[in-house]
């Protein structure tokens, strides 16, 4: 605290990533980074920067990414609005379209979107999720304020169909839905074939996860043109540069390469697969996932204690202190070897507590 903060600052309450710890000896499954390496694709297109393309600035507005996802989605490139990260082109969503305005979410998901509704003065309401961590599409559609829905849903996995969305962004024109679809690619329907009939939608992306790129920092949105020019509009009034040239030529060609994005999350399913029979069979409540993490409790064993064992052991999860979900963990799908040292830590655990 320091007497030039103005107010807003004071009241602000930010938010908390997962831990990014500096030993490598850890097995991190808390951030839900992929699995695997990223593409030879695109550690050759980092190789091949050139001192000309750091010595200059970066493509402000992203042309030749944009297009190569225009390409890959069936838009045209004024479809296309990158940022750094999803993060920041949440940010500037929610700045140039929900700012002071009546939003929707749900009461379990991405923990930054109550942030965002404070930094930006939104008025939020938290629909509760079903029992079963699902989504209630009927208690969304029964209102007119803006529509906020990571889908696959974070940290529960689950997600709904492209049907249930375009139910949400029909039930009136003048509403607008942002579908956050960070966890693309594992499983879930996307929203994107919707675009051409809706101006009320906006989808978001991630390189982060279904590309490997975390560390690259590379989000998009898609949607119809006027929406995109609004979101120019904040990020040429706050950053024109916001992908450095690596990003834009590494994100390029991971975009570029579907192959490696098909296979790659085929190995995660696999794996998230094993994952979720091992955990079933030592007692855990496994919610079924479209993304690369699984949600999921102990029948007996308290969320915080097995929290607490794994860490003890070098195993990294996440978890949350909020009454709903306090005993639940969300896990990401690391390696198969991974994530067997993980079951047998567990079953570890689970014999010495009920022996
Ligand atoms: C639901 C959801 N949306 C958006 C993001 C942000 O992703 P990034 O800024 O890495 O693109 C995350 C990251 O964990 C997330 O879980």
């Amino acid at each position: 605290m320091s007497r030039f903060w103005i107010d807003k600052i004071s009241g602000l309450k930010p938010y908390v990533p997962g831990e990014q710890p500096a030993s490598d000896t850890l097995i991190k499954l808390n951030t839900n980074e992929h699995a695997l390496p990223p593409a030879d694709a695109v550690l050759a297109a980092v190789r091949d920067i050139t001192s000309d393309q750091l010595r200059r600035y970066p493509d402000p507005t992203a042309e030749r990414l944009r297009a190569a996802i225009a390409t890959v989605e069936s838009l045209s490139p004024e479809q296309v609005f990158m940022g750094n990260g999803s993060d920041e082109v949440l940010a500037h969503l929610w700045f140039a379209f929900l700012k002071g305005r009546r939003v929707q979410t749900l009461d379990t998901t991405y923990g930054f979107y109550p942030v965002w509704a404070g930094l930006y003065d939104a008025d939020l309401t938290e629909v509760p999720v079903l029992e079963d961590f699902s989504v209630d599409v009927d208690a969304l559609r029964d209102d007119d304020a803006a529509i906020v829905l990571a889908n696959p849903n974070a940290p529960t996995g689950r997600a709904l169909t492209r049907d249930d969305i375009a139910l949400l962004v029909d039930s009136n024109s003048d509403r607008l839905v942002v579908v956050d679809e960070a966890y693309f690619g594992f499983g879930a329907e996307t929203a994107v074939p919707l675009i051409s009939d809706y101006d009320n939608l906006i989808v978001t992306r991630s390189l982060s996860k279904s590309h490997s790129l975390a560390g690259m920092r590379v989000g998009y949105a898609m949607a119809q043109p006027d929406l995109i020019e609004g979101l120019n509009r904040v990020k040429d009034s706050f950053n024109s540069y916001p992908l450095d040239a690596i990003a834009q030529a590494a994100a390029t060609a991971a975009v570029a390469d579907s192959q490696w994005l098909e296979q790659a999350a085929a190995t995660v399913c696999e794996v998230r697969d094993r994952m979720t029979a091992g955990l079933r069979a030592m007692g855990f409540e496994v919610l079924p996932s479209q993304t690369n993490f699984v949600f999921t409790q102990h029948n007996t064993l308290p969320g915080k204690k097995i929290f607490n064992t794994l860490r003890e052991r070098d195993i990294l999860v996440r978890r949350w202190d909020r009454p709903r979900i306090e005993n639940w963990l969300r896990i990401s799908v690391g390696t198969l070897a991974q994530v067997e040292k993980l079951l047998e830590v567990v079953q570890e655990m689970v014999a010495t507590e009920s022996g």
